[in-house]
Order: structure tokens, then sequence, then C-alpha cells
């Protein structure tokens, strides 16, 4: 207490307010992150619904999977991501793609005879 009244005397010997500056700094220390884009994808033997989608460079992703008949897999090898998808909850994986491009994400779990043609693309935008 002692301490933010001498704090607050200084300020007024200085003739300056102290609330524009902490408005100011507040701003900048508590600056509410981005909104997490949402979006859904299903997967299905053998393929990810929609095949491509698209981000924002930048700002959070969560990927929301919903997989419709086994345990496929999510993985993302350029960002470093996996995750097993099984059938009847929804999956979330959270992601910040920083670099735009293109970015294939594919099935790592064998899930039969056409599991190696189960993939998609993220397109990142800037
Ligand atoms: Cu789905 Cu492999």
């Amino acid at each position: 207490m002692a301490v933010l009244t001498r704090r607050a005397l200084m300020w007024r010997a200085l003739g300056l307010s102290a609330t524009p500056l902490l408005a100011t700094l507040g701003r900048r220390a508590f600056a509410q992150p981005a909104e997490p884009q949402v979006v859904k994808l299903v997967a299905q033997r053998f393929r990810y619904t929609p095949g491509e989608i698209r981000v924002q460079a930048g700002r959070p992703v969560v990927l929301e999977f919903t997989s419709v008949d086994f345990v496929h897999g999510f993985s993302m090898p350029d960002l470093n991501v996996r995750a097993d998808l099984p059938p009847g909850v929804v999956t979330r994986v959270l992601l910040n793609a920083q670099r735009p491009g293109a970015y294939e994400l594919l099935c790592d779990n064998f899930c039969g005879d056409s599991h190696e043609e189960m993939h998609g693309r993220m397109i990142v935008e800037a």
C-alpha cells in the first residue's frame, strides 16, 4: 500500500497520469490472441473430407476430425503433428502454421487396400 501511494505521489509530482501509460501497456501485454479457426474434417476409407482446407498463416487452427469407420491416423509430417482418429469421437488437433505453403496431411494407420491413397492438403495463406 505504502509503495503504491508513494508511486502515485511520484506520478503526480511529475505531472503525469499513470492511466494512459497503463492502458498502453495493458493493450500490449494482454492483447487477445486471434480466435482459432475451427475446421471440421471427416475421415473415412480412404479419404478426408474436405480433401483440401485453407487456413491463415499465424492464426491458430483447431482441426476437428470425426472418423466414421476405423481408427484412421492423421499426420502432417511438415508440422510434426499426428493423432489417432478413433471412430465415434471428435479428435481435436491444435495447429499454428507460421509459413505459407501447401502441407500434406495423410493417414498413418493402415486402414485397408487403399490406405496409401488417404491424404489431403492444407493450404496456409499469407
Ligand atoms: Cu486411413 Cu490409413
